[in-house]
């Protein structure tokens, strides 16, 4: 059909026939809201890089988890920033780490809210890097035991689904196995499956002050110039276990959000990371958009792309919007 048989503006002509014919629905149900855990009594320090956001000590976190929760989140992820890191990352596996103490405390007041933990070493190892390193290199082997032992240990402590973001090889099914040894066959991997090597983490390595002190990530986290790649990530993840898929950053791979939602029948999840939320924060700032619109529109657009859950930094933002429909 052409024009004039077919006129793409006949269903467009008001809000009522817009809502009808709307083939993507954005829901506070899709958020994941990430926190930062220190330690400390009544902490609520702003992190520049990241306007909005804040490093909470663990009774403030418990209480933006409870924001959260009432909003209609119906999911937290926690990252941890230590008070001392060493070569092993040692305090990611403490029993009596700043994650595992935050998980425990929400889950004690929030029962019902999700508490996901972010696994990885880059934030608790003196070098900042993801993984054990070995002559200058990060070694793949020796690290997926003390990945392991991080998940087990934020399991104990109650939280409800772990999220591997180290990209070292073969951490799913290490993990896996733990935890299924331990009895917790019922707690859910969330896997950063596909977790590209890239520019737009640097406020979250500022907030989390995780930034390698050499080098960078490239031998572990993937080329962006690569999608065939993240299809063999994703599917070894899914073999190894992997119970939610995620794909990370979001907005400039929508491409590998696609494919990968078209591929795999497991639910996926993406991360809009810390520069994507920066950079719409800082052009509203100036005044260059509409930071809500901006906002809402790129939070729909991953919806869109295939994403059944957004780990977001606009999640109370965009819940407050929602909720006033
Ligand atoms: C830890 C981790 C990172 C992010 C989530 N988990 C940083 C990195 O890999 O350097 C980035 C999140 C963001 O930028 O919002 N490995």
């Amino acid at each position: 059909m052409l024009f004039p048989d077919y006129r793409g503006r006949r269903v467009r002509a008001s809000e009522g026939l817009r809502r009808m014919v709307r083939e993507t629905r954005l829901t506070t149900d899709n958020l994941i809201y990430p926190l930062f855990a220190v330690s400390g009594k009544n902490v609520a320090e702003p992190i520049d890089a990241l306007p909005g956001v804040y490093h909470y000590s663990v009774d403030n976190m418990v209480k933006a988890s409870k924001e959260a929760f009432d909003a209609g989140i119906p999911a937290v992820i926690v990252f941890g920033i230590p008070d001392k890191k060493d070569p092993l990352g040692t305090q990611a596996y403490a029993k009596n780490g700043i994650v595992q103490k935050a998980v425990s405390e929400i889950k004690n007041k929030v029962p019902e809210l999700v508490v996901i933990t972010d696994v990885c070493l880059c934030q608790y190892t003196d070098h900042g890097h993801c993984g054990v390193v070995e002559k200058g290199v990060i070694d793949n082997d020796s690290s997926l035991d003390l990945l392991a032992r991080t998940a087990l240990s934020h399991v104990k402590a109650g939280a409800d689904m772990v999220a591997p973001s180290d990209m070292m090889d073969g951490r799913v099914a290490e993990i896996r196995g733990l935890l299924d040894e331990e009895g917790f066959y019922e707690t859910p991997i969330m896997s950063y499956a596909a977790k590209y090597c890239s520019s737009f983490y640097g406020p979250f390595r500022e907030a989390a002050h995780s930034a390698p002190k050499f080098g960078d990530r490239r031998t572990y986290q993937m080329d962006p110039a690569n999608i065939r790649e993240a299809i063999r990530e994703v599917t070894m993840d899914v073999e190894e276990g992997a119970d939610i898929i995620m794909v990370k950053p979001a907005l400039p791979y929508l491409d590998v959000i696609s494919q990968v939602a078209n591929e795999i029948d497991l639910p996926i999840a993406a991360y809009n990371v810390s520069g994507e939320y920066s950079m719409i924060k800082a052009a509203a700032k100036m005044g260059w958009l509409d930071g809500t619109k901006a906002m809402m529109e790129a939070l729909t657009s991953i919806r869109r792309a295939g994403a059944d859950m957004i780990l977001t930094y606009f999640a109370m933002e965009a819940a407050e919007v929602l909720n006033k429909g």
